[in-house]
């Protein structure tokens, strides 16, 4: 299997920080191609920045960033803005954990699916809406016709969710970066999140990078995870070797954390 992600010394400083403070301080890891990778940690401990840095979010004017990630041996450090936003949106998608900061208030849901299609790819109007309502069925929406023609603001935060997966994979990317996704979402709707990201995996071979602060959803998802603290990975490796023998003083917290009827697996 050919590497899909190579993130290596990933450092991030913020203009506006102190200047010995690094957001992300030598961060690497790689995923294979298809894999899911759990990335965990406290709030604070720079998973988000790791994260906007591979989607190539991150404000060039506020944030000095150095080090190498790679994409399909592509080094997205040394891209232009513009092929950034043709990588985003092709290969790589993401979704956050608040659908609506993410959602236009005052568009419908059809167009905001499409979005990425009409930016970045070729297709006639009929070609675009096919792809939308099969990604939207794909993401488990009941009733996609209607649903396009609905607003944000009529949906419950479960269906929102579905619907920015929808929109993140219509593209069919090669990577998901998946930042808190379930986080906002009551336990129910969590777990069919999980299992809607775990069936998108399998069928369309997408690497999901998975990003929690709670151990344990890392656990439900991911064959392995990387542990991280103050910008740095302090612990990374199988979950469940991780769960049974952790090495790092912070990953104990972490698993302490959990409470004792969640930590056996259902
Ligand atoms: N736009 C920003 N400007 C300055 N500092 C930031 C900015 N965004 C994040 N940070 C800092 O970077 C560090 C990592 O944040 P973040 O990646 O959001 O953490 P996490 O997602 O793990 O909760 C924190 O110390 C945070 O305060
Ligand atoms: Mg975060």
């Amino acid at each position: 299997m050919a590497a899909l992600l190579e993130v290596s010394d990933l450092r991030v400083h913020f203009h506006s920080a102190s200047p010995e403070r690094w957001a992300v301080d030598g961060v690497s890891f790689s995923m294979e191609e298809g894999e899911i990778l759990g990335l965990v940690g406290e709030s604070g401990s720079g998973k988000t920045v790791t994260a906007m840095s591979v989607s190539g979010l991150l404000p060039r004017d506020q944030a000095q960033v150095d080090g190498s990630i790679t994409l399909g041996g592509r080094e997205l450090l040394q891209c232009s803005e513009a092929e950034l936003r043709s990588i985003q949106g092709s290969d790589l998608s993401v979704i956050f954990q608040e659908p609506m900061t993410s959602l236009n208030p005052v568009l419908r849901i059809g167009p905001q699916v499409e979005e990425s299609l009409r930016v970045h790819q070729k297709l006639s109007r009929e070609e675009r809406r096919r792809r939308a309502l099969e990604a939207m069925a794909q993401a488990d929406l009941p009733d996609p016709e209607a649903l396009c023609r609905k607003y944000p603001h009529e949906l419950s935060g479960g269906m929102l969710q579905r619907v920015m997966i929808a929109a993140a994979i219509v593209s069919r990317p090669r990577l998901l970066l998946a930042d808190e996704p379930t986080t906002a979402l009551d336990v129910t709707i969590q777990a069919q999140i999980l299992e809607l990201l775990r069936r998108l995996n399998r069928e369309n071979h997408m690497g999901i990078l998975f990003i929690s602060h709670n151990l344990n959803v890392v656990r439900k998802l991911c064959a392995r995870v990387a542990v991280m603290q103050g910008g740095r990975i302090v612990e990374a490796g199988p979950v469940e070797e991780i769960f049974r023998s952790p090495r790092h003083a912070y990953t104990k917290r972490l698993i302490a954390a959990i409470p004792s009827r969640e930590r056996k697996l259902t």
